[in-house]
């Protein structure tokens, strides 16, 4: 079963990940060099940890030794660099750095940067697909079934109804209410949880009954995730977040922190955690350490 460590857990995944990577044609060797740089430069691995955990709760088994598990974890890293990468460009949040070190753009430049971008989002239904196709050809139909199942969960909250609809009111800024703010919350950073805690279980045989309320659960832990990272942006420490104090400041964004003010967030985000917690109490599945997981993101500095 997975480590309760995360140490561990992304000690180990990160040695797996370079490994993991679909090659890229020798004419493109920057192409591979600018991806490896922002998906090899660290970050807390969460929504692969996220993953595991809830296919080791559906499926009783440890994700090491699946047949797709590793390469559904590194697609979903892979989705959500690419999201980092066009996040930090000039059109969007514009920043300089990331993950402790300068943006993707700023190394390689913009042109690069945005086919690094698209090339780490195909290059992740590579990675599940081929897997697909190997399980499928070896005969393990009822796990490829569950594996397009979960490709197809992934595939939409990473899409226009989820992630990208999130960052889409996040440039356009028509979120002037907190409900907005909270509905753009639970798309542009819930959704992707979503990928990783319904992805994940669903690989490892959840029923379709039990996805609401692990759907429910990650965009809570969502909300409380993204308030926390608005609070960084404010207060943080960039030695320890690797990116930016003021980055929101800077492009007048308005935040669930700028609408109700630190103190109130941090109660609310402490409310959503809990929330999440919750709700995963009622499933039939034990989820204590997806429950741990999302409790130790609670005040996190990084
Ligand atoms: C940053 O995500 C983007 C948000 C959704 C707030 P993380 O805080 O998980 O970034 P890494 O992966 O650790 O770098
Ligand atoms: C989340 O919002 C970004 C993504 C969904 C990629 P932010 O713009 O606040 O994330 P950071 O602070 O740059 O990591
Ligand atoms: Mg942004
Ligand atoms: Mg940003
Ligand atoms: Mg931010």
């Amino acid at each position: 079963m997975i480590s309760e460590d995360v140490k561990a857990f992304a000690a180990d995944f990160e040695e797996r990940l370079p490994g993991l990577l679909p090659p890229v044609d020798d004419q493109a060797v920057i192409l591979d060099e600018s991806m490896r740089y922002s998906l090899l430069a660290g970050g807390k691995r969460l929504r692969p940890m996220l993953m595991a955990a809830a296919f080791e709760a559906y499926s009783g088994r440890d994700w090491h030794e699946d047949r797709l598990a590793p390469f559904y974890m590194a697609a979903l890293e892979m989705i959500h660099t690419y999201s980092l990468v066009h996040d930090d460009l000039p059109a969007m949040d514009d920043d300089d750095m990331r993950r402790g070190q300068r943006t993707n753009h700023i190394v390689f430049g913009e042109d690069m940067a945005i086919l690094a971008g698209d090339a780490l989002l195909n290059g992740a239904f590579e990675l599940m697909s081929s897997a697909l196709r190997t399980a499928a050809g070896n005969g393990h139909t009822q796990e490829a079934v569950r594996g397009v199942f979960a490709m197809d969960k992934i595939a939409l909250y990473a899409g226009g109804q989820g992630m990208i609809a999130g960052q889409v009111i996040d440039v356009t800024q028509r979120a002037t209410k907190l409900s907005r703010i909270i509905r753009m919350y639970e798309d542009k950073t819930g959704a992707l949880l979503a990928a990783a805690i319904v992805g994940g279980a669903v690989l490892g045989g959840a029923p379709e009954e039990d996805c609401d309320i692990l759907q429910k659960a990650a965009l809570n832990t969502g909300l409380a995730f993204q308030i926390q990272d608005d609070i960084l942006d404010i207060a943080g420490d960039e030695v320890l977040t690797g990116k930016p104090v003021g980055s929101d400041d800077k492009s007048d964004k308005l935040t669930y922190v700028s609408m109700v003010g630190l103190e109130q967030a941090e109660t609310d985000a402490a409310r959503y955690t809990a929330e999440a917690i919750k709700g995963l109490e009622s499933l039939s599945k034990d989820l204590t350490i997806v429950q741990a997981i999302i409790r130790g993101l609670i005040g996190r500095q990084a």
